[in-house]
């Protein structure tokens, strides 16, 4: 598995779609700092320097870039069970890719493409953040908040690296990620909104497709941003 890590970058996505071309595939690029971390919908993603794990893996190979949207799954079902097994915390994934504990978001993670050539997956993991200033749209929380002890990030980072590749090369049976979901699923029941509308979650389909519930049917979502009422 092939590995680069910076102690400081903009961004390692920006870097993984920068320089795809002269990487492997299921490379991983990873940062102590970024300058310019980025979020979805165009948000930032900031975390203070050496206390929590960001990276990247780059995707080249069709067969897995065919997996998509089962790739923000996998990404984000690898980080909750990680979670669960090591650290005994109780994850929940938020439709499609994040992943909360105690209703504070631990994990997110940004999907982007080069083209049809590559998809990158970045995972900004909060570890060893305790302090969280600024506004959050959503209050965060870390593994040392969660777990009451330090982590330590060179370990953990190995582990997800291995988990991660292995889930992605061999294909790991998606079946077993949906089902993992749905025992998971933090919106499942809630109210939200989406695009206009206001709807009922009722899980996801074998797709993973949102299914989103109103008072005359069930609308699948492949993507967007669902906001909780
Ligand atoms: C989100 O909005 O929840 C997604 C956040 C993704 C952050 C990670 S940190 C590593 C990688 N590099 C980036 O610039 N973003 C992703």
């Amino acid at each position: 598995m092939h590995h680069i890590h910076f102690d400081e970058i903009d961004s390692t996505n920006a870097y993984a779609k920068a320089h795809y071309a002269e990487l492997e595939d299921l490379s991983f690029v990873s940062a102590s700092f970024q300058s310019g971390g980025k979020g979805r919908e165009e948000r930032v993603w900031s975390s203070p320097k050496g206390e929590n794990l960001l990276f990247s893996c780059v995707i080249k190979s069709r067969p897995i870039i065919e997996e998509g949207s089962f790739l923000s799954l996998i990404a984000a079902g690898t980080v909750a069970a990680l979670l669960e097994e090591e650290y005994g915390l109780v994850p929940e994934i938020k439709w499609p890719n994040d992943v909360y504990v105690n209703d504070r978001k631990i994990a997110g993670i940004l999907l982007e493409g080069v083209g049809k050539e590559c998809v990158v997956i970045g995972i900004g993991l909060n570890v060893n953040q305790t302090a969280f200033e600024g506004d959050y749209r959503i209050a965060p929380t870390s593994i040392r908040v969660e777990f009451g002890r330090e982590v330590n990030l060179d370990r953990l980072r190995e582990k997800i690296f291995h988990r991660l590749y292995v889930a992605l090369r061999i294909h790991e049976d998606k079946e077993r990620f949906l089902l993992y979901y749905k025992n998971h699923d933090y919106l499942l029941g809630k109210k939200v909104h989406y695009e206009g509308g206001d709807y009922v979650v009722s899980g996801v389909d074998g797709n993973f497709s949102l299914l989103l519930r109103d008072k005359r049917k069930v609308t699948p979502v492949v993507s967007g941003e669902i906001q909780l009422l």
